[in-house]
């Protein structure tokens, strides 16, 4: 903490404390730093923006009041919130940052059919593209697919043509899926199941306490779990479900130009003005709303 980098001669009773946002009142990752103030006898403080986080939201301030401690909030507030600008917005909308991100083919398929009719795995996007997903990946702290593609595809979901952190995977689906053999059951990274119905949650099953949820009933589950970005990886029934929902924040659309299906799982149809940019032999649209 910053007080800790002080000359050990500064009178700190005598400083004034100035923060960008509410000290807060409860313990997260670290203590709580309004605690931290009133044992550093600290007289003063001006807070920019209060909390919005329903863990602190005022209290955080209160707490320092009751302690004797002269407190001014709102100066200059609007800097403060474009600094923490994605922190406020995920408390403020409840909802975690969600990117939406598939491939398709020339003629938009996001997988083949086998001969029999039936979806198999079908690799679209190019090495260059392939890593670019990986980096959006270590990006967010949540990765979400369907089970379908689950089982179709058996991902790993995993970071691993960057360096980065491995999201937690998650999987929605009515009835979990118990084959121990697939990738999502390694210890590579934590994976949960997202399910429809009514249960009591655990650490690995989160039931979304309702038999035909929408995916704002997903988006609102992972924020009570304090899940704040999430990657939604498909398949099509999946992200077809965000985008009627209008829930994206970012849409990343891959498109092989030299490849053509001709038949198979259609991707989103969307109309997308912005310009492309090309990675490698792939054409990437990204669209921040
Ligand atoms: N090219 C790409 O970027 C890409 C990415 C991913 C997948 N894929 C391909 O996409 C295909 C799978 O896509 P898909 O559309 O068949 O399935 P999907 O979207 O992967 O999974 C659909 C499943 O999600 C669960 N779900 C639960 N509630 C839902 C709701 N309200 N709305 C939507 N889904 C809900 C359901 O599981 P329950 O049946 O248990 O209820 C449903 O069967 C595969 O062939 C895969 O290879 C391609």
């Amino acid at each position: 903490m910053v007080i800790d980098q002080l000359d050990g001669r500064v009178p700190i009773q005598e400083c004034t404390l100035v923060v960008t946002l509410e000290p807060c009142s409860h313990f997260g990752k670290t203590a709580p730093c309004a605690d931290y103030i009133i044992e550093k006898g600290i007289r003063h403080v001006i807070i920019a923006a209060a909390d919005p986080n329903p863990r602190v939201k005022g209290m955080g301030i209160a707490k320092l009041k009751a302690a004797g401690i002269k407190v001014e909030l709102g100066y200059a507030e609007q800097q403060a919130r474009k600094l923490n600008a994605e922190f406020y917005r995920l408390h403020e909308s409840k909802r975690p940052y969600i990117t939406l991100k598939w491939a398709e083919s020339a003629d938009g398929f996001m997988a083949a059919h086998s001969v029999s009719g039936t979806p198999v795995k079908t690799a679209i996007s190019g090495n260059e593209a392939n890593a670019f997903v990986h980096t959006l990946r270590a990006r967010h702290e949540a990765l979400l697919i369907g089970k379908q593609t689950l089982l179709i595809d058996n991902p790993e979901l995993t970071v691993r043509h960057v360096v980065g952190k491995n999201p937690v995977r998650v999987i929605w689906c009515t009835n979990a899926v118990v084959d121990s053999t697939l990738h999502v059951f390694n210890s590579k990274a934590s994976t949960v199941f997202i399910k429809n119905g009514y249960g009591t949650s655990d650490a690995t099953h989160w039931y979304l306490q309702n038999n035909l949820p929408k995916a704002l009933d997903v988006v609102q589950l992972l924020y009570t779990c304090n899940i704040q970005s999430v990657l939604i990886e498909g398949g099509a029934k999946v992200l077809q479900q965000f985008i009627a929902e209008g829930l994206a924040n970012r849409i990343v659309k891959i498109v092989n130009p030299e490849l053509f299906l001709k038949k198979g799982v259609k991707a989103p149809p969307m109309q997308i003005t912005e310009k492309p940019y090309k990675l490698g032999k792939d054409l990437i649209y990204d669209i921040k709303y």
